[in-house]
């Protein structure tokens, strides 16, 4: 038995079967039915467990970087073991009927990409996208070892930069840090043309990711929320779909395509 409002999963497939430009910002939660931790989560978000400040930043990579490198490495395995959900695989199937359909995402894995989604813009990098520390050359070729995701508690020293001899550091952007350029041109650029954003799974907590859904609504988008719970984007809310994403995503398109 599905927890999904009808009322409201109708209202919200009226307005996806109406959109022109959909596109969709998603968070932690988009992911947390494949079985990858959320940040925030009561119910064990990593940062209840670990520090960020002692995992997500460039002091706490320069101060010990076996710790850092030891835990993104374990989130590695965790993720390459993970599989897209059914709302990953929703969200790809939306561009056969929108193939311009974009997805701006603040999550470092990959599974938008895993479940055929070609417009996916990364707004906090990349788990896998390795460069050096040092020089910030690409690194590539690391191999993540086969038990990685059994021991949240690895330590492991990072490898060495084949260029000038620096550290590796995972490619995601840390607390303190810049994001990336070229995906925030891209994904302000998406957002400011829709017409229908879904916002998934995110908490809203952080910016300026989460300042990316208001400027969608100011540029004249409708919003669909999917969170089991409220947060600071409720109030730019069309319609709030409070459940899970794997669970609504499936149905929201299945009743878009028949309206
Ligand atoms: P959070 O962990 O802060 O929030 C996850 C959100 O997902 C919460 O609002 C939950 O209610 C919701 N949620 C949980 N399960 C869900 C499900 N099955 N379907 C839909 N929603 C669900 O994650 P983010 O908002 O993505 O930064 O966090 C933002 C950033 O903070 C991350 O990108 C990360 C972190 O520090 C970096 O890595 C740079």
């Amino acid at each position: 038995m599905s927890s999904v409002n009808k009322g409201d999963l109708r209202a919200a497939a009226t307005l996806l079967a109406a959109s022109n430009r959909p596109a969709a910002l998603t968070g932690a939660g988009m992911s947390a039915e494949s079985g990858i931790s959320t940040f925030r989560g009561a119910d064990g978000g990593l940062w209840s467990r670990w520090s960020p400040e002692e995992l997500a930043t460039p002091d706490a990579f320069r101060k010990d970087k076996g710790l850092v490198w030891g835990w993104y490495v374990w989130r590695m395995g965790v993720v390459a073991q993970a599989r897209p959900n059914a709302g990953h695989r929703a969200l790809a199937a939306l561009a056969e009927r929108w193939p311009e359909f974009a997805i701006v995402t603040q999550n470092v894995d990959n599974l938008h990409e895993r479940a055929g989604s070609a417009r996916v813009s990364h707004l906090h990098g990349g788990l896998y996208e390795h460069r050096c520390f040092a020089c910030a050359r690409p690194h590539s070729g690391f191999e993540v070892p086969a038990d990685a995701a059994d021991n949240p508690q690895l330590r492991l020293q990072p490898p060495r930069c084949r260029h000038c001899g620096g550290y590796i550091r995972p490619g995601v952007v840390w607390f303190g840090e810049q994001l990336p350029e070229a995906p925030w041109r891209q994904s302000t650029a998406w957002l400011k043309n829709c017409d229908l954003l879904l916002v998934i799974g995110t908490s809203a907590v952080v910016q300026p990711a989460a300042s990316l859904a208001g400027l969608a609504h100011r540029h004249g988008a409708k919003v669909i929320l999917i969170n089991p719970e409220a947060t600071e984007h409720s109030a730019l809310a069309d319609v709030h779909l409070k459940a899970g994403a794997a669970e609504v995503l499936p149905l929201l398109l299945d009743q878009a395509n028949n309206s």
